[in-house]
């Protein structure tokens, strides 16, 4: 089985072509940050414009690289949300279009269910596992029990934790994309100088919020008044990756418990989403899951940001078991993988 898999839903116009062989026959991304870093953060009516541009010359370059043509795949899946809808529209109109002119079928993919599942792509994960998705729109603890099937247990009331990292690096001028750069400078840092909060710690559930770590970090910013010096800058970095990588192990801690409630046996914790490629992040994680008898796997950098692939993959899985959709399917801005999952500050509160 071979599966194309688009994927335009925020600043990458990405297009891949996998099997169920588990071969990435090709892998396309082409990043919009050059045209964003002008303006410090993603501008939705640019990045729709430039998906626009770009989708079918990427779309062509994946079919060439996989020295393939429309006639050998077996579905087109494409992101249909969630995401910025005007760059969403733009992928999910393409994957249409082929599926229309080639007679294949089509498979609206969930961008969340696409990080969800790209570690069965790359590893031997089998259901149900549990999830962090740590991105720059999303910040969830799920279990994953199957295809389609996810439980949320938490998520996060306010910021998601790659939008924190981006607005650190901001307020630290460090440039855009934050989260590469705030990592890159906090190498040597002391992550001890700024005594900066821990949101949510102590409390029950898996709920996370990084508002207040952001306006402390402000709040550090305004106190050294000037501008910042290569040790403060260093500092803040560190001492703020601290504090959101300490913040998601305490709350993972809650999930894993709350997990193994409903599945005693769930052996595997997974990380995936933009926020995986941070090491910090992925050494205290991999403690976390020691700990707690548990095996962390994390996608490969390149597979835990956005692509096309880990949207064939999601697109395929879906297929296999007999899932497609229909030409008039609609996109969606928001689309939750868990739509009884109660509100997060519900859940917090019940927990
Ligand atoms: O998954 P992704 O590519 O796109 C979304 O679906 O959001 O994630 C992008 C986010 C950005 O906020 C970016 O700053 C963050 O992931 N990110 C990182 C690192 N690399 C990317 N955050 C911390 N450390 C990194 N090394
Ligand atoms: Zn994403």
């Amino acid at each position: 089985m071979i599966v194309l898999g688009i994927e335009t839903s925020c600043d990458e116009t990405a297009a891949a072509v996998v099997d169920d062989a588990r071969v990435i026959h090709a892998n396309v991304v082409l990043s919009q940050i050059e045209e964003h870093r002008l303006y410090g953060g993603v501008v939705p009516e640019v990045a729709a414009r430039s998906h626009l541009e770009h989708a079918d010359s990427v779309i062509a370059q994946a079919m060439q690289d996989a020295n393939m043509s429309f006639k050998d795949l077996d579905c087109i899946a494409a992101t249909t949300g969630p995401g910025l809808i005007g760059g969403v529209l733009v992928g999910a109109m393409s994957a249409k279009a082929i599926a229309l002119a080639s007679g294949k079928p089509f498979v609206a993919v969930n961008h969340l269910e696409g990080h969800a599942l790209t570690v069965r792509l790359t590893n031997d994960v089998p259901f149900p596992y549990l999830l962090l998705l740590v991105s720059g729109g999303h910040c969830q603890l799920l279990i994953c029990e199957g295809v389609g099937q996810y439980k949320r247990l938490g998520t996060t009331i306010d910021d998601a934790a790659g939008e924190a990292f981006d607005k650190t690096a901001k307020m630290l001028g460090l440039g855009y994309p934050g989260g590469p750069l705030v990592e890159k400078a906090a190498v040597g840092g002391d992550a001890k100088r700024f005594n900066l909060p821990r949101p949510m710690k102590g409390r029950p559930g898996c709920d996370f919020s990084f508002s207040g770590l952001k306006t402390s970090v402000r709040r550090a910013v305004e106190t050294l008044d000037g501008p910042l010096g290569l040790d403060a800058t260093r500092d803040l970095a560190a001492s703020f990756q601290l504090a959101v990588a300490e913040t998601l192990v305490t709350r993972t801690k809650n999930a894993i418990k709350m997990a193994k409630d409903i599945h005693p046996n769930i052996k595997h914790l997974v990380v995936a989403g933009g926020v995986a490629a941070n090491q910090a992040i992925g050494t205290a994680l991999t403690e976390l899951a020691e700990k707690s008898n548990m095996s962390l796997v994390k996608p490969a950098p390149a597979l835990c940001t956005d692509n096309g692939a880990m949207i064939a993959w999601a697109g395929l899985e879906r297929f296999r078991l007999g899932h497609s959709d229909p030409l008039d399917f609609k996109a969606r801005p928001r689309w939750p993988l868990d739509p009884d999952a109660p509100s997060a500050a519900y859940a917090g509160a019940k927990a």
